[in-house]
């Protein structure tokens, strides 16, 4: 039997690299994608059957490159983790149309796009798994054009679970609490203590008491991938240690 293949997309960095990591050691066949620097470490670090690719999702042309190397590869997906996301903290004061656009542009139409594109390679029966965020549906103040971001690509997903259904293709997403990533850990205008104390902030306000890693959301990533959850669809998982739960 051939090796099922996935194409995750922010598969350089934090979850979408755990992810990776834990696939490949599923006996999945892996591609990722990343922008920056996180590329090259990627591929230093990553075992050398994974396929780093260097792409920005805010692109077309890129993610049609994408595809076509994914296809040279692997000649079909059976799954699909659309997972490179950006924040952008703005409140309404501070918000900036450069802001607003960078955010949609990479959290909604990049991976909208991404599906579009990759939907030929994927076979019936495969499987998509969205990382959306639990802000998306949770108030934080600073989050409304992240929030609206990652929420527009949420509210298509009972949509998009109706139309792949013909072809059993599957498609949930799983919302992260705070976790902890290169992304938290890189927040903008911030010192390494102030980040630090942000972070014990964070865990301290989390029913559990800490930070989610990106292991415990590439388990959640890796089980909607697998047949265990042949029969799941349209649905959000959230992996937040009971944060966003007390009223
Ligand atoms: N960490 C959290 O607390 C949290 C909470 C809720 C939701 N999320 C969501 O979870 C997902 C993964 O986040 P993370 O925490 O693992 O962050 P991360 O460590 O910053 O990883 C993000 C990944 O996305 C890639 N990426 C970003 N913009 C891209 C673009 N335009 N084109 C291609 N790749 C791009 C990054 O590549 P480069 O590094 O090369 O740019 C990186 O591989 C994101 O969608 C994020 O919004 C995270």
């Amino acid at each position: 039997m051939v090796a099922p293949a996935a194409l995750i997309t922010g598969g350089t960095s934090g979850i979408g690299r755990a992810t990776a990591e834990l696939l490949h050691r599923q006996g999945y066949r892996v591609a990722i994608t990343g922008r920056s620097e996180s590329v090259a470490r990627a591929r230093a670090e990553l075992p050398d059957e994974v396929l780093v690719l260097a792409a920005d999702l805010g692109s077309l042309s890129d993610t049609d490159r994408v595809v076509a190397e994914v296809r040279e590869r692997f000649g079909a997906l059976t799954t699909l983790c659309l997972n490179a996301g950006i924040t952008r903290p703005a409140t309404l004061e501070t918000a900036t149309e450069a802001a607003f656009d960078d955010a949609f542009a990479v959290n909604t139409k990049g991976q909208y796009f991404t599906l579009v594109k990759a939907l030929p390679l994927l076979v019936d029966g495969a499987s998509i798994v969205v990382t959306a965020g639990i802000g998306a549906s949770r108030a934080l103040t600073g989050n409304s054009i992240t929030a609206g971001s990652r929420g527009a690509l949420l509210t298509m997903i009972p949509t998009l679970a109706l139309e792949l259904a013909p072809r059993r293709i599957r498609i949930n997403a799983v919302s992260p609490g705070y976790t902890d990533t290169p992304m938290l850990r890189s927040t903008p205008g911030m010192t390494p203590e102030e980040i630090e104390g942000m972070l014990a902030g964070m865990a301290a306000n989390t029913p559990f008491g800490r930070l989610g890693t990106p292991e415990d959301v590439a388990e959640t990533i890796a089980f909607l991938a697998s047949d265990g959850a042949a029969y799941v669809t349209g649905q959000e998982i959230l992996v937040a240690g009971g944060a966003g739960l007390a009223v």
